[in-house]
């Protein structure tokens, strides 16, 4: 498929927004993001910290192989995410900065299920050549460009976790140790960044009257990344889905974030709505009805 040049600025995100005051010395940019630098710092791996050779073949299935390289393909256009969402917040400091070292972790998701693939013997290095090949060829962000901040923030917190429950299934499910230790250093950081997310979209909520009705709109259209550049997704989302088996525990889990940004009464709007509804059970085969008290069930949030 072709690959389109980005278009001038997005015209949603006036020049020169976000100017911080002077922090603190020792402050890293700002009080918030000094914060998630911190835990960015004590949660970041190392691939010499996974032992590859300790891969327990007599535990390792077809479908984990499977979910892996799946998962694998969707990390491994980190540097097409980067460039779209750094040009998209390239005047918004606190943002830029929080993309870039996003970005190195999402490097080190893509690097790590990469090495597991080839560590477990089960995939041909030349296959793998030609899978990252096509993948890193696919497109993403034509919509993304366009999105205003708070519906930006709002796709990011959920897309973050939505991977996050995938990886935290993954690893409950597997029987592979190592995998399972892989597993367990992506899951903590996917739901880390989702949380700068969503405190990014909660002080967008607080600041600007209009932004309810974007994240709302946002939430009700929301969609994941790999669909958009993944041809063959059918496949890909299928091996995603065994290894995971997500199920309504975790669609009540993931609305545990969204009551936090949004609040119970939004909530309950959000999940009345037919659209909505038609959505979750076309997209994701929710059935709402099964879910006998939705709104007690709701007071416990996600991570
Ligand atoms: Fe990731
Ligand atoms: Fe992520």
């Amino acid at each position: 498929m072709a690959y389109e040049i980005a278009p001038d600025l997005n015209p949603n995100i006036p020049p020169n927004t976000h100017v911080f005051p002077l922090s603190e010395p020792g402050t890293v940019l700002t009080p918030r993001f000094d914060k998630f630098y911190s835990i960015h710092k004590a949660t970041s791996w190392d691939l010499r910290d996974i032992p590859w050779h300790q891969i327990d073949q007599s535990r390792l299935t077809d479908d984990d192989v499977n979910g892996v390289l799946a998962a694998m393909d969707i990390e491994s256009l980190n540097p097409v995410y980067v460039q779209t969402l750094l040009w998209m917040n390239r005047q918004d400091h606190e943002e830029s900065a929080f993309t870039i070292l996003w970005g190195e972790q999402e490097l080190h998701h893509y690097l790590g299920l990469r090495m597991y693939a080839l560590a477990s013997g089960r995939v041909n290095p030349q296959d793998l050549d030609v899978r990252l090949e096509s993948r890193r060829a696919g497109q993403w962000g034509k919509k993304e460009r366009v999105l205003t901040p708070p519906r930006a923030r709002t796709r990011t917190m959920m897309q973050e976790q939505v991977t996050g429950q995938f990886y935290q299934n993954f690893g409950a499910n597997t029987h592979e140790p190592v995998l399972k230790r892989l597993l367990k250093f992506i899951e903590i950081q996917e739901f880390h960044h989702s949380g700068w997310s969503l405190e990014g979209a909660i002080i967008l909520k607080n600041t600007d009257p209009h932004a309810i009705e974007e994240i709302e709109d946002e939430l009700l259209n929301f969609e994941m990344p790999g669909p958009s550049f993944m041809e063959d997704y059918e496949v890909q989302g299928e091996a995603l889905r065994k290894v995971a088996n997500p199920g309504i525990k975790d669609f009540l889990q993931a609305l545990g974030k969204v009551e936090r940004l949004i609040g119970k009464v939004h909530l309950a709007k959000l999940i009345t709505h037919p659209a909505y509804r038609k959505k979750l059970s076309d997209e994701w085969g929710m059935d709402l009805s099964k879910i006998t008290n939705p709104f007690g069930r709701l007071s416990f949030s996600g991570s």
